[in-house]
């Protein structure tokens, strides 16, 4: 019987010989996922960039950052949180990943949900958001901080941390403050489960 670890690394292994689409051609490191493998929510992002691309490690560069200050902030730990992206891949220039790039990776990130078992999945983004919901009149400022549960999962949509790198104010309401306000919340959800 293959451990947790020996499991999420055979996908990995797969991964790293992809060649499902055209963003192997140009790929550095894949970008399999950071933190604790037995962590009660996942947060899934959009798609390596420059940083990660070079790393192999989701969410390191300057949004990542954000997220990340955050995160501790609010008072998440390490094993509080698992991290992957609809994407493994970068995609030339940071452009969105394509629906087409999304399914042809979506049994990677699939296989990775079953086996983390998250209580609770983040979307962070809405390129994340409409992966899993697809109601295309559902905006990422309408879904944020709200619970959807589909099938037997949990998700929760929040502001992709890109888009705070353009508002630096946290008065009440604003892109910051409601990201800390659900941050806040799924932290408080986590400490019930
Ligand atoms: N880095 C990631 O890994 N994913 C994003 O969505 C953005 C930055």
């Amino acid at each position: 019987m293959q451990t947790l670890q020996e499991q999420l690394n055979v996908i990995k292994e797969k991964v790293q010989k992809c060649t499902n689409c055209s963003l192997c051609k140009n790929r550095t490191k894949i970008v399999f996922s950071d933190g604790c493998e037995t962590a009660p929510i996942m947060f899934i992002g959009e798609a390596p960039g420059k940083n990660e691309d070079e790393t192999g490690i989701p969410f390191i560069g300057r949004a990542g950052q954000l997220l990340r200050k955050y995160m501790f902030e609010c008072g998440f730990e390490a094993n509080d949180f698992y991290i992957a992206n609809t994407v493994k891949c970068r995609p030339p220039e940071n452009r969105k990943p394509t629906k087409e790039e999304k399914s042809a990776c979506f049994d990677f990130l699939n296989s990775q949900i079953e086996l983390i078992n998250p209580k609770y999945i983040i979307l962070v983004g809405a390129t994340a958001l409409e992966s899993f919901i697809l109601d295309r009149k559902l905006s990422i400022t309408k879904a944020r901080g709200q619970i959807f549960e589909i099938g037997n999962r949990k998700f929760i949509p929040i502001f992709h941390p890109s888009y705070l790198l353009r508002y630096f104010n946290e008065y009440e309401g604003s892109p910051r403050d409601l990201f800390r306000k659900d941050l806040l919340m799924i932290k408080s959800l986590i400490k019930e489960v």
